[in-house]
């Protein structure tokens, strides 16, 4: 029997995280006549799916006639730098409109054209206007329109509780976890036939990020202690603008819309510098002069793009660039600028939350001086390996959909990519798994003996005597992500981060919990540190074995990418107590599909979206 009492839940199939592709799983899994349950960290309603504020790109067409399913998928694969799963990002583009459609449906309040449909805003790497948004609170929207069909189908939610580990039955099927309410501190084993993985991202390994206190990797943990395999875990997207004062809101997302709307980027000699940074992969869209990009913004007849809404990695690179060679501004970032491009009227109403946050956060009016802002890191490419269509991992019944799933994206992540994502692969996870648990005649008996020593590892910091503060480790674990593992990598530095990282990980076991199980953050943290320190020793492992830079992962060592390693994936597992990293064949894309990928301007325009999208 378990040292500690627990309470027991059987399902058929388990959502884990209730972001927006936990809510969309969710939804189908339920749909689909399955006994489903959701668990969640935080409140219910309350995820980092608020942070993508801009909008969710799919392919409607509405600003855009000449837009279509093939120019976001090619924009995807380039923007990813080729390295994404090239199914995934067909699936995503060919069935983002649908889930736009559908979330609208659901009661989604979206912003309007003058004509009534759906608005789509710039966003960077996206050749036409894609985004749908609600002003600058679009995840909000998702979040809220999501919950209310969920609760409306019935969901069982379990609030505020963290899972600690995965439980298989002896055919290596994942058939349930075991968690505890976060107040309280009571233990909950759930059974289930299928179990989808939705807990997000890792942001909370680094010391500045946009993500909140969950983000702390527990999906990506879960899965590889399970077995599973995760892929490229290298590529991290420090989003462009952060704030970056005052200290206390250092971090936190400016969106990309500021720049979509027309908001431009200026060093400390008041030059637009994008334009010195503007790549090979986008140079035949992408304005070289003010003239020509400002052109665009008004009359829309020129095709060429400014060079700020290049894709996120060319531009946190460019701005960390400038700080670099002292251009930067007076706390270390550089200036956005909306004030003089656009009147009051438009920003308030188009950047609502923007405007209020940099008033109340940081006593700046954004409609009459410009911002500073710094790349901040926002969103992990990698992630758990998932089948592209079922959202399958390698563990048969675990499922992952969302940021904790890697492949999509390849090496860097569009913004609006993710909103959509969320929804597609959501759906799909959620419905691969609910088939399997109606199919299925799994073993879901669940060992006494796995739960109790479940139970027993995490009381067991109560019982570290003497041992560290797990907030002192946290820190260590942040200062050395973010100074040797961050934007610019070198194989110094890495080898130096993976040596603090083994320490750390010793250091980790002895923490001490002090108090009680009731509502102590300090016993939260030193599960949780388990799981930061998983991700952080995958992302420096595979950063040190992809001797290139692409995307998300920059090698000041090794400036430029390598063909040959566009054909591999970096595989993290965890095996007997290790982490290792091997380089792998990724799968190769068909014919058809690479031809998208050169589709120059126009060639797009004939396609057919609708038709061939299913
Ligand atoms: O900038 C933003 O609004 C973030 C969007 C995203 O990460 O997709």
């Amino acid at each position: 029997m378990a040292s500690v009492d627990y309470e027991r839940h059987d399902y058929d199939v388990l959502v884990i995280g209730a972001g927006g592709a936990g809510m969309r799983a969710a939804i189908e899994s339920l749909e689909q006549g399955c006994r489903t349950a959701l668990v969640c960290k935080s409140l219910f309603g309350k995820a980092h799916t608020v942070m993508a504020e801009g909008g969710m790109a799919a392919a409607l067409g509405n600003v855009w006639p000449e837009d279509n399913w093939q120019v976001h998928f090619r924009d995807t694969m380039r923007g990813g730098k080729m390295l994404n799963n090239w199914r995934m990002a067909q699936l995503h583009a060919q069935e983002a409109p649908d889930r736009v459609l559908e979330l609208e449906a659901w009661g989604a309040l979206f912003d309007r054209t003058p004509d009534g449909r759906i608005l789509q805003r710039d966003f960077g790497g996206h050749r036409y206007a894609r985004l749908a948004h609600v002003g600058d609170r679009t995840g909000l929207e998702l979040i809220r329109t999501t919950q209310q069909r969920a609760v409306g189908l019935g969901i069982d939610v379990y609030m505020e509780l963290k899972i600690v580990r995965l439980l298989k039955n002896d055919s290596g099927e994942v058939i349930g976890a075991v968690g505890f309410y976060r107040d309280k501190g009571n233990f909950v084993v759930f059974s289930a036939k299928s179990i989808v993985l939705a807990t997000g991202g890792v942001g909370k390994s680094w010391k500045f990020t946009s993500n909140s206190w969950e983000s702390t990797g527990d999906g990506h943990a879960l899965a590889l202690w399970a077995g599973a395999d995760a892929i490229e875990m290298e590529c991290v997207q420090f989003h462009p603008t952060g704030m970056i004062w005052p200290t206390s809101a250092r971090g936190l997302l400016v969106t990309e819309g500021v720049r979509g709307d027309g908001g431009v980027l200026k060093n400390s000699e008041g030059e637009r510098f994008m334009f010195n940074y503007i790549s090979p992969y986008f140079k035949d869209e992408t304005a070289e002069t003010i003239e020509e990009g400002d052109k665009w913004y008004e009359d829309k007849v020129n095709y060429r793009r400014p060079p700020e809404l290049l894709p996120r990695d060319e531009v946190a690179r460019a701005i960390n660039s400038e700080v670099k060679a002292g251009r930067g501004s007076p706390h270390g970032g550089v200036f956005l600028d909306i004030a003089s491009r656009r009147s009051p009227e438009y920003i308030k109403r188009r950047l609502p939350s923007m405007y209020h946050q940099f008033k109340q956060l940081a006593d700046v009016d954004i409609t009459a001086v410009p911002m500073e802002i710094g790349p901040t890191c926002h969103y992990i490419m990698g992630g758990i390996r998932v089948d592209a269509d079922t959202e399958e991992t390698a563990v048969a019944g675990l499922f992952a959909a969302g940021e904790v799933a890697g492949g999509m994206h390849g090496a860097n992540r569009l913004g609006g990519n993710s909103l959509s994502d969320l929804l597609v692969f959501g759906r799909r996870a959620g419905l691969a798994a609910a088939e399997r648990a109606k199919a299925s005649s799994v073993e879901t008996t669940l060992s006494e003996a796995q739960i109790k020593e479940v139970i027993d590892h995490a009381t067991s910091f109560f019982a570290n005597e003497g041992g560290e503060n797990p907030y002192d480790l946290h820190h260590e674990l942040q200062e050395t992500m973010q100074n040797l593992v961050g934007i610019i990598r070198t194989e110094s530095e890495l080898i130096e981060a993976k040596e603090k990282l083994a320490e750390l990980g010793e250091r980790a076991k002895k923490v001490t919990a002090t108090g009680g199980r009731e509502f102590n953050p300090g016993w939260h943290l030193a599960l949780d540190l388990e799981s930061m320190l998983a991700v952080a020793n995958c992302t420096t492992l595979s950063a040190i074995e992809r001797k290139e830079s692409r995307g998300g992962h920059t090698r000041d060592d090794y400036p430029k990418a390598d063909p040959e390693l566009e054909k591999v994936n970096m595989v993290s597992r965890y095996r007997e107590g290790n982490y290792s990293v091997t380089p792998e064949p990724k799968p190769e894309m068909p014919p058809e599909l690479m031809a998208l990928i050169e589709l120059s301007e126009g060639e797009g325009k004939s396609a057919p979206a609708k038709e061939e999208s299913k």
